[in-house]
């Protein structure tokens, strides 16, 4: 049975990877960045962001969460993400969303035979004996025009584009920052994780690199 761990910064190609090795291999794969995105959504809904209790809140609506419904949603947007990276930082809630994880991990493991999961803490804490683990990373600036290609905006004036660009950049920066500097579950490469840089290579590139050293071809 193999589990596969990839780790990352924002837009570094992580998802893309995830999905394309869940194709090859037929495993299933898990954006774990999926339930920060949607518990954020959820407290941006009920406008509860300046709640005193607001980790009790995330952990109440956390606890219900099915992780199967949660594939299909569309939460991409900056205003969430920044949110989730907020109550990233919360312990208990982030017990509540690891043992989630770890029970899907063990679930599909059994059933197909491998998982493969993505996010910040997944080759540390998540699946510390995970058998590959990937930390994906680019520039700032490569990351900011992915997600910008991703938004689908068909025309911009060039000034409107710079102006986006440059607001994605200062929002990954601050997001990227706040996932790697707090106390919990950092976003730091495993001590055994392939640290891969995405910068000069685009996504068929990557799952090729990354599916020879998991083939042994290196
Ligand atoms: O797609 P992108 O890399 O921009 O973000 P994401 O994977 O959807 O994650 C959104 C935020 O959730 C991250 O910035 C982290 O703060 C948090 N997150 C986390 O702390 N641990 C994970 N395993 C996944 C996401």
């Amino acid at each position: 049975m193999i589990e596969i761990a990839i780790d990352g910064t924002a837009a570094s190609g992580k998802g893309t990877l995830g999905k394309k090795l869940s194709n090859k291999y037929n495993f299933p794969y898990l954006d774990t960045g999926i339930l920060y995105r949607k518990i954020a959504s959820y407290i941006i809904k009920e406008n509860i962001n300046n709640t005193s209790d607001l980790e009790k809140q995330c952990c109440d609506f956390a606890q219900n969460l099915i992780l199967e419904e949660l594939k299909n949603e569309n939460l991409r947007t900056e205003i969430v993400a920044k949110l989730a990276a907020k109550i990233a930082t919360f312990p208990d809630l982030r017990k509540i969303l690891n043992n989630k994880q770890k029970e899907f991990n063990k679930i599909n493991k059994k059933k197909y035979g491998g998982c493969i999961l993505d996010g910040r803490d997944i080759g540390t804490i998540i699946l510390p004996n995970a058998d590959f683990k990937f930390f994906i990373t680019a520039s700032l600036e490569v990351r900011a025009k992915r997600r910008l290609l991703e938004k689908n905006i068909s025309f911009l004036h060039e000034n409107d584009e710079k102006c986006m660009l440059l607001n994605l950049i200062n929002n990954m920066r601050e997001r990227d920052k706040l996932d790697s500097i707090r106390k919990i579950s950092p976003l730091v490469p495993a001590k055994d994780a392939y640290i891969i840089d995405t910068s000069l290579i685009n996504a068929q590139e990557l799952f090729f690199k990354v599916s020879n050293i998991i083939e042994g071809k290196k």
